[in-house]
């Protein structure tokens, strides 16, 4: 998968990329990764790619021509991608759709700073705004890292072992149940029986209670979806 940042803080993103398993995905070539500061797509002297907004107000609103500039530049010869603008106004990003994003060939994060980015850029482009929870950041760099990740141990192989990430929180509908490892005591907390028992079919029974009565604590909104999906499931539908 091709990823491309659009940024006037590269190096906002540029470290953060470079290590765990985002790093070794790029290393291993299942993620070619390409940071594009959006001030070498200006035309002033300046290389400003912001200004007062119209009908004013306080904050800056970043222009819209060097985000087309980039956008077209990078994608000359390419048709089958999709513009990503994280925004607090967009869709709250989920694991779903990090599934949906994990089957694209191309993303393109365009990172938005102060009051937001000009709504032409969007319309023109065809961009969706993605949230990445209901607060407010002093820009998209740091959401655009969330998704990245998110949607990077998604693709075959990124992740030694799909069993791993088919077991992640969220992907079965619920929150992942408790995990211990060495030493069997820590300050006189032992490590529940089963998990020593060798019983395989014992250990994910109890793995699945623990998961489900987590998210009914945790989580209920979680737990009602999940209880409403298997109950559907249970009626064919
Ligand atoms: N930019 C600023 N706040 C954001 C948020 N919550 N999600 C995504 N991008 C943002």
């Amino acid at each position: 998968m091709k990823i491309d940042i659009l940024t006037t803080f590269p190096e906002l993103v540029s470290e953060p990329l470079k290590a765990s398993i985002v790093g070794r995905a790029q290393e291993a070539g299942y993620l070619d990764i390409s940071i594009h500061n959006l001030r070498d797509y200006t035309d002033d002297k300046h290389r400003s790619t912001d200004d007062e907004q119209y009908g004013g107000g306080d904050g800056m609103v970043m222009n819209a021509m060097p985000i087309l500039n980039a956008v077209r530049d990078i994608t000359a010869d390419d048709s089958g991608f999709r513009v990503l603008f994280p925004s607090p106004q967009g869709r709250v990003f989920t694991q779903e759709a990090a599934e949906s994003y994990a089957c694209e060939n191309r993303l393109i994060f365009v990172c938005g700073h102060y009051k937001g980015i000009d709504e032409r850029a969007l319309e023109i482009l065809k961009g969706e705004e993605i949230s990445v929870g209901d607060y407010v950041l002093s820009g998209g760099e740091l959401a655009a890292l969330v998704v990245i990740d998110a949607v990077a141990r998604l693709i075959p192989g990124v992740v030694g072992s799909m069993n791993s990430v088919n077991e992640d929180s969220f992907t079965s509908g619920l929150l992942d149940s408790p995990r211990y490892t060495r030493p069997r005591e820590v300050e006189g907390l032992e490590v529940p029986d089963v998990l020593l028992s060798g019983n395989h079919q014992a250990i994910a029974k109890w793995r699945l209670e623990q998961a489900i009565e987590r998210t009914r604590r945790k989580r209920p909104d979680l737990y009602e979806k999940w209880l409403k999906e298997q109950d559907d499931l249970k009626h064919g539908e």
